[in-house]
Order: structure tokens, then C-alpha cells, then sequence
């Protein structure tokens, strides 16, 4: 539904007077898009205006806009009950098949599944687990998380102690005690080939190493980094990070939130390298965001080690929409498109359409190194000389001059971090979609970096 200019005049005002937005800062508020509506890839907003969703708005819109059946059974099952307990004793029929589902969908090694509303809520779980169980073997000395650089792991002030990304900790310390971040060691020397960021596997050894095994309880990693600018590992990454992991008995947690169901052309990204996680912590796409869910799942021993708990104890985590039916009946029939549709194999063959369409496109560009995809997530690198690599000056802003013009005139909305570009359109694009997208990308670029 398109709007009046007053009315929209109206909004706008009443936008700046009441609503906080995330990551608030007021003047992006000015001339805000205003969504109406979405159909598949492409968002409309109140004047009527199109733009394709390019990061599936944040990651999550896997399977597009407009799922009326989804819609529908969210209608059906809040219909059938608004809410039910799903504490001590308590259980509902989609949570149950929800839970079975992902699990039979997930790691072999992992078997339980807690529910929650969100990826912050997930990522605080699972390190809220891994201290549990390491409490439950006596080794409660094994506390301590590490973390990566320009990861980003959530909202939460322990989740956001865990990002990577310093501007997330500006003016909200102190943060969280016991985070530890895997840094680059001084005078290191391997053969790693290092991910494009430039990190190594060695970068966690040597922090577990620094803080002393017995205080470590576990490592946090995204497969590919997302919200820090989409960095891709190198193929010896994840396995080394592995053996690592076990080699020091830390607990090897993946945060999926951006990675999971599907988005890598795997329906979970660790599964490109044959490894498995410890904890898996998940949400966005669960239910492609037509209603909030997230969740955390746990390899069998640990699910082994919370069935079979001391009288004394009770795993007393909790919140009080974990395992909403409605969410949980979405998420069933979210995952039945991914299956009818084949979007996990539909993934990985646009994925290879738009790393390569954006190589053809872009691969000799004097301003764009650093060309980067797994599946249909991909970023790339603005440059003032893409010969030696120099950066532009922040103050150029130059990232995001691109991604407005990008959504100004080439009708495409998608995010920049610094000088990144970062793309993750939704699984059910068309390749008319993904050609569109490289076009735009394409010349946004040319005009404003030439
Ligand atoms: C990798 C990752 N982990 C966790 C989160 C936090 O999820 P949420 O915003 O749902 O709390 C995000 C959000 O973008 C994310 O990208």
C-alpha cells in the first residue's frame, strides 16, 4: 500500500520522536525506507518503490517475503492455543517435532536442542552450557571463552563481550570478564594458509596456550564471519581448529545463526570440512524470521551429561517463550519449503552464479580485492589501489557511499561494514535476481570509486 507524502511525513516524525531503533544513531533516521511489503526477493516500500532484499533483510528471510502458508500456520496454531508452559513437566506437539527435526537435520554428533528467541540468546546458552557441563565433571576451573576478532555474536552485554568488532563495546563497559580473544601471536611462524582475513588456526592455540587449558572452556567461531564482513576460512581452517579444540579439551561452539539451514549451499557450513561442533547455536533462517525462534543444540555427551544430572542439580536456564508453539509450528513448515523447494542445493548454485558473476564483473577492478563466497553469502573489498592493496581513509567512507548508492539507484538494499560489501540474498532468488544484483553491485562501484 503506497502512502500520501503527510502521511508518510507523519510517520517519519513520529519514527524520530518514539522509536529506538538498533544500532540507533539519529540522522541515519532522517529520510527513512519505510517497508510496506515483500514478494520473493524484492521488498516494496510505502511509496511504492522496489528494491531487491540482497541480504534477505538481515540474513534470515531464507525462503523470501510473502509465505502465505507460513502466515497461515502461525494463524492455525495460535488459534488452537495463544501460549503453553513448556517448564517442569510441560510440552507442546511442534516443539517436540521441531526439536526432532533440526536435530535429524544438524551434526550427527549432536542430539538435544533448547530453544530460544534469538541469536544472542543462543550464543549466551551455549557458553552458559559449556560451563555447566564443565561444572557437572568436576572442572570448574574451565571457564573462560575465546573468541574471535570481527566476529559478531549478538546484543546481549556477554554476547556482545564475545564480538569481535570494537564499536560494538564503545561506552557500555565494563564488559563481560573471562572473554578472551584469539589474536595474532607475536613472531608467528606456520605454513597456515590464512582465511581472508588473514587469521590462522594458530591464532586460538596460542590463546588457549597464553590462558592456560585448564581455565578454557570453550572456543566461539562463525563458519564464515557475517555482520564483521563475510570472511571465508581457508580449507584447513576448521579442521585444524578442531584438533586444537580436542588436543586442549575445549569445547568447540559454531555459531550458526548466519551459516545455518542452508545458507553456504550445506545445510550447516562446518559440514564443507568435515567437522562437527560441540554446540551448535542457530536462529535467523529457523524460521526465515516470519516469527523469532532461535536455538542451541548439544552434542550427545553433553545431552548425556543433562539427562543423567546429580539430584542436586537442575540445568536452571530458561525463558519463558522457549519452545513457543507458533514459533515452533513455523519453523516445521519453514523447513518443509527448504526440503520441497530444494533450496539448501538451490543455494549452492546461485552461490557459484554470484561469486563468479561478481569475479567477472569486478575481478580486475582497481578499487575491489579480496572477492569472497561460500554458497550464497559473499562480500568483497573497497581499496583505493587494489595493486598493493592500500585502504581508503575512513573518512572517505567509501563503503558506504557504494551501498547508498546501491539502494538509491540500483534498487538493492545490502549492508557494508568499513570498506566491506557484504551480500546474502535469499535462497529463493531468481538467477534474473542474482544478475541484477551483480549489475547493480557492478556499477555503484564504478561510479563512485572512479
Ligand atoms: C553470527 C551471529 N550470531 C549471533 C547474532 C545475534 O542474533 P540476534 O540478533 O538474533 O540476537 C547474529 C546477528 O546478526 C549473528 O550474525
Amino acid at each position: 500500500m503506497t502512502m500520501s507524502p503527510e502521511a508518510i511525513s507523519d510517520l517519519v516524525h513520529e519514527d524520530l520522536a518514539h522509536l529506538i531503533h538498533p544500532q540507533w544513531y539519529a540522522p541515519d533516521h532522517q529520510a527513512p525506507v519505510i517497508f510496506d511489503h515483500g514478494e520473493g526477493a524484492w521488498l516494496f516500500d510505502v511509496q511504492g518503490r522496489r528494491y531487491l532484499d540482497a541480504l534477505s533483510s538481515l540474513w534470515n528471510v531464507a525462503v523470501g517475503h510473502g509465505r502465505g502458508e507460513l502466515a497461515d500456520v502461525a494463524a492455525e496454531q495460535m488459534r488452537r492455543v495463544a501460549f503453553t508452559n513448556n517448564y517442569v513437566g510441560f510440552s507442546n506437539a511442534p516443539a517436540i517435532r521441531l526439536a526432532a527435526r533440526v536435530a535429524s537435520l544438524a551434526y550427527d554428533n549432536l542430539s538435544g536442542v533448547f530453544f530460544t528467541n534469538s541469536g544472542s540468546e543462543s550464543n549466551e546458552g551455549a557458553l552458559k552450557v559449556a560451563r555447566f557441563y564443565w561444572n557437572l565433571k568436576g572442572r570448574g576451573s574451565k571457564v573462560k571463552l575465546i573468541a574471535r576478532e570481527r566476529s559478531y555474536h549478538g546484543g546481549t552485554l556477554a554476547t556482545s563481550s564475545m564480538t569481535g568488532l570494537p564499536p560494538f563495546w564503545k561506552y557500555f563497559g565494563p564488559l563481560v570478564p573471562e572473554m578472551v580473544r584469539a589474536t595474532k601471536p607475536d613472531n608467528l611462524e606456520c605454513d597456515c594458509t590464512p582465511n581472508t582475513d588473514g587469521e590462522c588456526a594458530h591464532w586460538l592455540e596460542a590463546a588457549i596456550l597464553r590462558e592456560g587449558p585448564e581455565t578454557v572452556a570453550a572456543f566461539i567461531g562463525e563458519p564464515v564471519k557475517g555482520a564483521g564482513g563475510v570472511w571465508t576460512p581457508s580449507p584447513e581452517y576448521w579442521p585444524r581448529v578442531r584438533e586444537i579444540c580436542d588436543r586442549y579439551e575445549v569445547l568447540l561452539i559454531a555459531d550458526e545463526v548466519i551459516t545455518g539451514f542452508g545458507r553456504t549451499g550445506k545445510w550447516f557450513a562446518l559440514e564443507h570440512w568435515g567437522v562437527q561442533p560441540d554446540i551448535l547455536s542457530l536462529a535467523k533462517a529457523i524460521t526465515s524470521a516470519y516469527i523469532p525462534m532461535g536455538a542451541f543444540l548439544v552434542s550427545r555427551e553433553i545431552h548425556d551429561a543433562l539427562l543423567d544430572l546429580p539430584s542436586d542439580a537442575r540445568f536452571m536456564h530458561a525463558y519463558t517463550n522457549s519452545a513457543h508453539p507458533a514459533a515452533a509450528a513455523v519453523g516445521l513448515r519453514n523447513l518443509q519449503i527448504f526440503e520441497d523447494e530444494q533450496l539448501v542445493e538451490r543455494a549452492a548454485v546461485l552461490g557459484e552464479r554470484l561469486g563468479t558473476g561478481l569475479r567477472e564483473a569486478l575481478g580486475d577492478h582497481p578499487h575491489v580485492t579480496n572477492l569472497r563466497h561460500l554458497g550464497l553469502i559473499a562480500g568483497l573489498t573497497l581499496v583505493r589501489h587494489a595493486g598493493t592493496g592500500e585502504a581508503y581513509d575512513p573518512a572517505e567512507a567509501v563503503g558506504g557511499r557504494v551501498a547508498r548508492h546501491l539502494r538509491e539507484q540500483g534498487q538493492v538494499i545490502t549492508r557494508f561494514v568499513g570498506d566491506q560489501l557484504v551480500f546474502a540474498p535469499p535462497l529463493v532468488s531468481s538467477e534474473d535476481d542474482i544478475d541484477f544484483l551483480i549489475d547493480a553491485t557492478a556499477t555503484a562501484i564504478r561510479t563512485v570509486t572512479e
